[in-house]
């Protein structure tokens, strides 16, 4: 039993953690161009002008700009994003290196500032559209199928700092028509898009993320991106179908299952009501399209008010992705009562849990919720699943004969296929699986090279030194073993 035939294996990555080339034939800046390094206790930061003075906030991934402010590069800054593992230059060689893994997918994002430099050009930017043909017929060369996402937490400055964060109608149509262009000119080379990565991000922030503001204003701003980025989600699935029928579209959410910490009646609510918040809320409106029920007890907990008409109703409907795909690292602890320790996480933070271990940077490893979470949203909607981020963010040191001996890792993703194992087992359509950081590439949430999370070790470190050589980890063999036996063969 468990994987099928044609199970997809590979790996995922996006656009500004791995690309480099920020500036590089004719690319436009993303908001992460301007978003420096960070560490496990000190923020990454947004640069910008306001009235021509420097200034900077802290940030966190997706997050936009101010109301008015300007965004700019400070030269005393380090932002990681500018030379990541410059992937753009070196795309062949690690093409390559997947497909001695045995990949069948490959996910990565697309840098809109590549295609539309500014977002809102009339024509894109043809050295943008050349490079990534490039990487999709490398990727066919070798058999290895890929999986896009139109937007991982890469927004282009200039529509940023215009339209104020997606809270402008006008962030929709300029969406529709970088997704059209790429829909469109990479017809017959890719087949699976996702549209948004970890759309819940947004929401779940103002929870679990100490770096961004809270109160009912930042939930009326995040209710309103999201309602926006819905019918945008919405609106380019209907038109991915309409301009090729085999093109299959994928929601992307941060897949968070929350547990009650104790058998108060209070807790159990608060529990649920959490996940409606955090995870329930965006793939009910993307996969069933239409808002739930609790939608509105939700916004009336904030006072928010949502610019929402007819017509992104209907879309809605028009619109509903073929596939869910999700994020998974860890699970989290919600009580009403009063507790000490609270830790922290992907978006999120929450009360120990004592029954589960804790990465360096104290993200719980938890197999069984992984199980759990397939189990409860395949019985919710019905329709085909793919685990599209999980891993392990370490530090690897390289041994003297360098080599990277990382048991930890081949430890935390062989504990995660047999929880897949037992939920297709039990019936879950899931239909492939994509590790995080199948190359070591810059940490989304501290911008650290150090927390890595490859079967390629990646020579840079968090100052930008390194040589940027390509070094296979144990997991890189061990991972070959497990695509080669469908997932049979999980021995070290
Ligand atoms: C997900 C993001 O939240 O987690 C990725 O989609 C990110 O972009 C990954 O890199 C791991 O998080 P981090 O902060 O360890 O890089």
């Amino acid at each position: 039993m468990a994987f099928k035939k044609d199970f997809l294996w590979g790996g995922a990555t996006a656009a500004n953690q791995i690309e480099g080339a920020y500036n590089v034939d004719g690319k436009g800046l993303s908001v992460t161009d301007i978003t420096t390094a960070g560490a496990p206790n000190h923020p990454r930061y947004l640069t910008y002008k306001v009235n021509g003075k420097l200034e900077k906030k802290p940030s966190a991934p997706g997050a936009g700009l101010p109301k008015g402010a300007i965004g700019a590069i400070d030269s005393n800054e380090y932002y990681p994003s500018h030379v990541a593992i410059d992937f753009y230059h070196h795309y062949k060689e690690d093409i390559k290196m997947f497909a001695d893994m045995g990949f069948k997918v490959f996910r990565l994002s697309i840098a809109w500032t590549r295609i539309f430099p500014k977002g809102n050009e009339d024509k894109p930017n043809q050295c943008g559209l050349n490079f990534y043909r490039k990487v999709f017929e490398e990727c066919k060369k070798y058999g290895i199928e890929p999986l896009v996402t139109i937007s991982h937490y890469e927004d282009p400055l200039y529509l940023s700092e215009k339209y104020n964060d997606w809270q402008n109608r006008g962030m929709i149509d300029m969406y529709v028509k970088y997704a059209k262009t790429l829909f469109e000119e990479y017809k017959g080379l890719v087949k699976y898009w996702l549209t948004f990565n970890e759309i819940n991000s947004t929401i779940l922030m103002l929870t679990g993320n100490n770096n961004v503001e809270k109160g009912d204003k930042a939930f009326q701003h995040a209710y309103q991106k999201l309602h926006y980025q819905f019918v945008a989600s919405a609106k380019a699935v209907k038109l991915a179908h309409q301009i090729d029928s085999n093109y299959v579209v994928g929601n992307m959410i941060l897949g968070m299952l929350d547990y009650s910490l104790t058998p108060d009646p209070k807790d159990v609510l608060a529990t649920r009501q959490l996940m409606e918040q955090g995870v329930y809320y965006c793939g009910d409106v993307q996969v069933k399209g239409k808002y739930p029920t609790y939608a509105k007890r939700l916004w009336g907990e904030h006072n928010v008010h949502l610019d929402i008409t007819q017509d992104d109703l209907k879309i809605f409907e028009e619109g509903k992705v073929d596939l869910y795909t999700f994020s998974y690292y860890m699970t989290t602890t919600v009580t009403t009562h009063k507790v000490n320790e609270i830790v922290g996480g992907n978006f999120s933070s929450g009360v120990k849990n004592p029954y589960l271990n804790y990465s360096e940077w104290g993200w719980a490893t938890d197999p069984i919720g992984l199980q759990n979470f397939l189990e409860i949203i395949y019985d919710r909607y019905e329709i085909p699943i793919m685990i599209v981020e999980n891993g392990l963010g370490a530090i690897d040191e390289l041994s003297e004969d360098d080599k990277i001996h990382d048991d930890y890792r081949i430890d935390y993703l062989s504990q995660h296929i047999k929880a897949m194992k037992t939920a297709v087992n039990n019936g879950v359509n899931l239909i492939g699986y994509t590790t995080w950081g199948c190359i070591d590439c810059i940490s989304a949430g501290t911008g650290q090279m150090a927390k890595r999370y490859g079967f390629i070790y990646v020579d840079r470190d968090d100052n930008g030194n390194g040589s940027l050589d390509r070094i296979p980890k144990d997991s890189f063999y061990w991972y070959k073993k497990v695509i080669s036996s469908n997932g049979k063969n999980l021995c070290k």
